[in-house]
């Protein structure tokens, strides 16, 4: 009897507690799963809205949209957001439009006069390529990838990122992003000499675009003839020696992305100083939103001059996420990659729902000194953010919160 009694009372304790103790709740979900509401919001009003072909780049002074047309260097970034957002809500719609939005580019297979072929195709034809695996992406970035190599200078040992005139040989620091479609197309498309020309472009930027500090410059230029450094200079930032923020992250991308492609421990230990400079940074704003530029000395003031840019951010979010899955120690990155995505994810940063011209993010720099595209919304911001949010899903095995 006593035995009966204390089994009963035994599986009543456990039923009890089974039903008193719900299953705790990942704070981490709930601001994710907002966000994923916001971005199908967005992303289905924006691909309704806007044409294939005209693709949303970012928001004028006087309210209107700046678009994107063919060989806008940004073009790519809309159709690539529209696929990470069909990934990141599983809304079927997003894919369907991603197609239409992605076939518009074609013609981008012919251009041949700047380095950008790897923003302009991976992120769109690539990223559909990726998910879908249906060929018909395939001749459009076989065309890009074989104009993008024919860039490359085996004297300088880069690609070569601009053919405007009053430069002799210029390469930017963003041209480390274009690299990943070499990378994957050398394997693609059996071109071995890609791995080869993007891992020497790599290690020469590694040579002539950095500080003792590990900033970078934003422009080298070079003598086509000798491969001889010019001048070291700037275009978007604040001065020849500054760090302009989005320079800063498009190197630290870069190497993490070709440590990823090669193994070479050297684009590691490059990427690792880069992160350590940026996260280190004195002014670096507690919500981990940087100014345009570094050397802006105002930064934490509210003042006018310093606005902030959102999608230097989001590259920095992405390109540690990457890097947190590579090294031992790695949580240091995905913690301050997470802050990142909390902040823009918050009011300060992300779009109320049918808002900000149905772009997601608010707050970036496009290039200030020029006066354009100051504290706008911008296509690559919003598809580094989804791209961000993407690992940081899959890292923290978030994926219930996708439509079957
Ligand atoms: N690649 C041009 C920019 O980052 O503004």
């Amino acid at each position: 009897m006593k035995k009966t009694f204390f089994l009963f009372s035994a599986i009543l304790a456990v039923t009890v507690s089974s039903v008193a103790k719900p299953k705790p709740v990942d704070p981490s979900s709930i601001w994710f799963k907002k966000t994923t509401e916001v971005i199908n919001i967005q992303l289905s009003k924006a691909a309704k809205t806007y044409k294939p072909g005209k693709n949303p780049r970012s928001v004028n002074p006087d309210g209107t949209v700046r678009l994107a047309g063919i060989t806008d260097w940004t073009t790519g970034f809309f159709p690539g957001s529209l696929w990470y957002g069909y990934e990141l809500t599983g809304d079927k719609a997003l894919a369907e439009q991603a197609k239409k939005f992605t076939l518009a580019l074609d013609s981008i297979r012919n251009i041949k006069n700047t380095h950008d072929l790897g923003f302009m195709l991976y992120c769109s034809y690539g990223n559909a390529y990726r998910i879908t695996g249906d060929k018909i992406y395939l001749p459009a970035l076989q065309d890009g990838a074989a104009n993008l190599y024919a860039r490359f200078s085996p004297t300088v040992g880069t690609i070569r990122s601009w053919d405007f005139s009053w430069w002799h040989y210029p390469v930017i620091i963003d041209n480390m992003m274009n690299l990943e479609y070499l990378y994957w197309s050398a394997i693609q498309f059996n071109k071995p000499e890609y791995t080869n020309a993007a891992s020497t472009h790599a290690l020469t930027t590694m040579k002539n675009h950095f500080r003792k500090d590990y900033s970078s410059y934003h422009v080298v230029d070079y003598d086509p003839k000798t491969g001889k450094v010019l001048r070291k200079a700037t275009h978007q930032g604040l001065t020849d020696e500054s760090a302009w923020a989005r320079g800063q992250a498009w190197g630290l991308y870069g190497y993490t992305m070709c440590y990823a492609n090669t193994k070479n421990h050297k684009f590691l230990e490059q990427a690792e100083h880069i992160a350590s400079f940026i996260m280190n940074h004195p002014r670096m704003p507690k919500d981990k939103i940087p100014v345009w530029d570094f050397d802006v000395h105002n930064a934490l003031d509210t003042d006018e001059r310093a606005p902030r840019d959102a999608s230097a951010a989001a590259v920095i979010a992405s390109a540690l996420l990457d890097l947190s899955t590579q090294v031992k120690d790695g949580k240091k990155y995905a913690d301050y990659a997470e802050d990142i995505l909390k902040s823009l994810s918050s009011d300060a940063y992300l779009a109320k729902p049918g808002e900000n011209n149905y772009f997601l993010l608010k707050h970036s720099v496009g290039a200030f000194l020029y006066n354009s595209e100051i504290d706008t919304p911008l296509d690559y911001a919003d598809y580094y953010y989804l791209e961000a949010l993407k690992k940081y899903a899959s890292i923290k095995k978030i994926d219930s919160l996708k439509k079957s």
